[in-house]
């Protein structure tokens, strides 16, 4: 039978419901580092593969925030299609941006998770806090699609030679398939065809 506390006890040790807040310690891993886990693969290519792909996490992060600034901000005659499709495709970069996260920790890395790290990282240009026209947004959607398939098709082919297939199938059946069919479901926008009549 287990012994009954007394009031003494109580004093001693505190209640047991009592939560350890503000807590502090030096961090567990830095960033930078890699902690090697037995997956086959040397430090030295678990390294790479981590830098390559937080530069590829920084970017894809930016633009699923991207998309979320256009769904919110678009305006005009196709607000409601284009305000469906910005969320759309801000869901799928959502879970890209999971999946390459994911992939960075069971490296052994550190993957970048706050804003103002994606900021000091990413290579698309930083919009303006104001509202643009369809046209100028789809541009910079197109350009930061483009900044990222350019890396991914290298980081790719780096992964391979280093015998990564694990990141290599990511970046290709992930990054890459995703953003280039992005990118066909926005340039058709920015075909100019008459809506009613033919020219
Ligand atoms: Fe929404």
């Amino acid at each position: 039978m287990k012994k009954q506390r007394s009031d003494k006890d109580y004093k001693n040790i505190g209640s047991r419901a009592k939560p350890f807040v503000h807590e502090e310690a030096i961090e567990i891993q830095p960033y930078g580092m890699i902690v090697k886990l037995p997956i086959a693969l040397s430090e030295k290519v678990c390294a790479k593969s981590v830098e390559n792909l937080n530069q590829v996490l920084a970017d894809t992060m930016t633009l699923r925030d991207l998309y979320k600034k256009h769904h919110w901000q678009v305006a005009g005659h196709t607000f409601y299609q284009l305000h469906l499709l910005f969320d759309k495709h801000f869901g799928e970069q959502s879970e890209l941006v999971d999946t390459i996260a994911e992939r960075i920790q069971l490296l052994g890395g550190i993957s970048l998770a706050m804003a103002a790290d994606v900021a000091e990282t990413t290579m698309i240009p930083r919009p303006p806090r104001g509202r643009e026209e369809v046209p100028v947004q789809i541009s910079r959607l197109l350009h930061a699609h483009e900044v990222i398939l350019l890396e991914a098709r290298s980081m790719a082919k780096q992964a391979s030679e280093d015998g990564d297939d694990g990141t290599n199938d990511l970046l290709v059946s992930n990054v890459i398939r995703t953003n280039e069919l992005q990118v066909w479901f926005l340039a058709e926008h920015l075909v100019d065809v008459p809506l009613v009549r033919a020219d």
